[in-house]
């Protein structure tokens, strides 16, 4: 049993893919009354991103990046217009005026997350990866305390445990359970219990898969903590459409990165941190900006003890203040909007999917992870299939969407646990593969995977955001339906192929 959802034809609605476009959407306004309140979404639709419609672009790739408002970039244009920033932190007027916009925008980020200045600091990173890195190598990980991890981490997570294990931890891996692929309650509590309260203890989940779009419980952050555990909480792909309420739920510390809750800018993220937590962190070095005091000949430094010992050489300081109007940007329009709009689109969309059928009756889709509503986010990852039940090739199927300018991600997606758990995949298949050490890249894994009872490894993700709307969800499923009766054959070879995270073409 994996982590997929088939349609089944007694359960499926029939598809709406045949219906017109405006008997469809009456159709989901019906049954989803509650996008009505999101209707203010259209209206910046039209305007702030009306790129999309005047390109025809179905953007659904937002758990990769979101989109920015226009009025974001001409704000912070008019912001660099006004006046003349320097390198931070100095007494100039140049560097003074920046000082502000960056303090401000940091003061905008606790805010915005209800967090606490006595309580949280937050620390400007290059994303959230930056944020990660900086907690794995810093955490005192020692022998006797452990790292525990759920098997959705992204990757940038799942690598904090190459620190753990150089300085003697204990890694463990938290399983979930299929097809929901939601952790596996029992086992976790097992493994929390396992702590020994007196040793340095890092448990690390992400708010939201950026596999499945399973939301993760949050008390789970007050548990872990009550069992002797610090609690690193990766919000990358949970706070672009949820509340995180640092007055509610304190993690210890929360990575984020800021393109993708509004698009614009990157190269920005942060590590939201307890001040406790922050310190227990060692630094394995310093770098300029993050000493109170140095010497050459004595060899000596006093880091500081605030952000600033965190944040290495010269902030990304002209694209701070985008942080700040990016995030008035999704306060005017209320994240809770954003929710709900995105929740109606990607219940709407899984159902429509799952409704799909070959002429033989066979299911064209299936999805890895919960089929319903609750406790998911609008990030759905699926495999389409041909009458036979053949997996079509999710290269080929970018390829093809492509061609109608519609933007997914397939692949992994930086998250190998989610991927094993949901598509069968054994510990000796995954050992299998490391056998073959440098060899072994995506292409060379597919390879292999196929010798091994044709198993396969990959999918196509779509992810809904903040200006997604109902005709995007209906090209989506009308574009899947274009596979109804095709076979694996009929419908050929991709042309491009991927060696590792980034695509290279033939040839090139
Ligand atoms: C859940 C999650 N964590 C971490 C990251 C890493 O983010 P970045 O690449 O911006 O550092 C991502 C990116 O997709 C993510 O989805």
């Amino acid at each position: 049993m994996n982590g997929s959802r088939e349609g089944h034809p007694k359960r499926g609605k029939r598809g709406r893919s045949d219906m017109s476009f405006d008997d469809a959407y009456r159709d989901f306004l019906q049954r989803y009354p509650s996008y009505r309140q999101t209707e203010s979404l259209d209206a910046l639709r039209a305007t702030e991103y009306r790129r999309l419609d005047d390109e025809g672009h179905v953007y659904l790739d937002y758990t990769g990046g979101s989109l920015y408002g226009v009025s974001q970039i001409e704000r912070h244009k008019e912001l660099l217009d006004s006046g003349v920033f320097g390198n931070p932190h100095s007494a100039s007027p140049a560097s003074s005026a920046m000082t502000e916009h960056v303090e401000r925008a940091r003061w905008h980020v606790l805010d915005f997350f209800h967090a606490d200045p006595s309580e949280y600091v937050a620390i400007f990173t290059a994303n959230a990866t930056g944020a990660l890195k900086l907690v794995g190598e810093s955490y005192p990980f020692a022998p006797g305390g452990r790292f525990l991890l759920a098997f959705d981490n992204h990757n940038s997570v799942n690598g904090i445990r190459e620190f753990a294990k150089a300085k003697g931890a204990e890694v463990d891996y938290a399983p979930l359970g299929t097809p929901e692929l939601r952790l596996d309650r029992k086992r976790l509590d097992t493994l929390l219990a396992e702590a020994d309260p007196a040793q340095a203890n890092l448990f690390a989940y992400p708010a939201q898969s950026n596999f499945s779009g399973v939301k993760h419980p949050l008390e789970l952050v007050k548990q872990a903590k009550a069992r002797g555990w610090d609690v690193l909480l990766d919000a990358a792909a949970f706070v672009p459409t949820s509340r995180l309420d640092l007055g509610a739920v304190q993690p210890d510390f929360v990575t984020v990165s800021f393109y993708k809750m509004f698009g614009y800018p990157t190269g920005v993220g942060a590590l939201l941190a307890r001040r406790t937590a922050l310190g227990k962190l060692r630094r394995p070095w310093f770098a300029g900006g993050t000493v109170n005091f140095v010497s050459v000949q004595g060899q000596a430094h006093v880091l500081s003890s605030s952000e600033a010992g965190f944040e290495d050489g010269t902030l990304n300081y002209l694209a701070i203040p985008a942080v700040e109007i990016g995030l008035l940007h999704l306060e005017a329009i209320g994240i809770e909007t954003i929710g709900e709009r995105v929740r109606c689109l990607s219940a709407w969309t899984i159902e429509q999917l799952l409704a799909l059928r070959h002429g033989n009756g066979r299911a064209m889709v299936r999805i890895y992870g919960p089929i319903a509503t609750e406790c998911r986010g609008g990030t759905v990852t699926l495999n389409v299939y041909d009458p036979e039940g053949r997996l079509l090739d999710w290269r080929k199927i970018e390829e093809l969407a492509k061609e109608q300018r519609i933007s997914f991600r397939t692949g992994c997606f930086c998250n190998p646990g989610a991927g094993e758990m949901a598509e069968g995949l054994s510990e000796d298949d995954m050992r299998a593969a490391a056998r073959e050490g440098e060899r072994m890249n995506q292409g060379n894994f597919l390879g292999l995977l196929r010798t091994r009872g044709h198993k396969s490894a990959g999918s196509v993700r779509i992810s809904f955001g903040l200006a997604s709307n109902f005709s995007d969800a209906r090209r989506l499923v009308e574009f899947v339906a274009s596979f109804r009766d095709q076979s694996q054959l009929a419908v050929g070879e991709f042309t491009f192929d991927v060696d590792d995270c980034r695509m290279t073409r033939d040839g090139t």
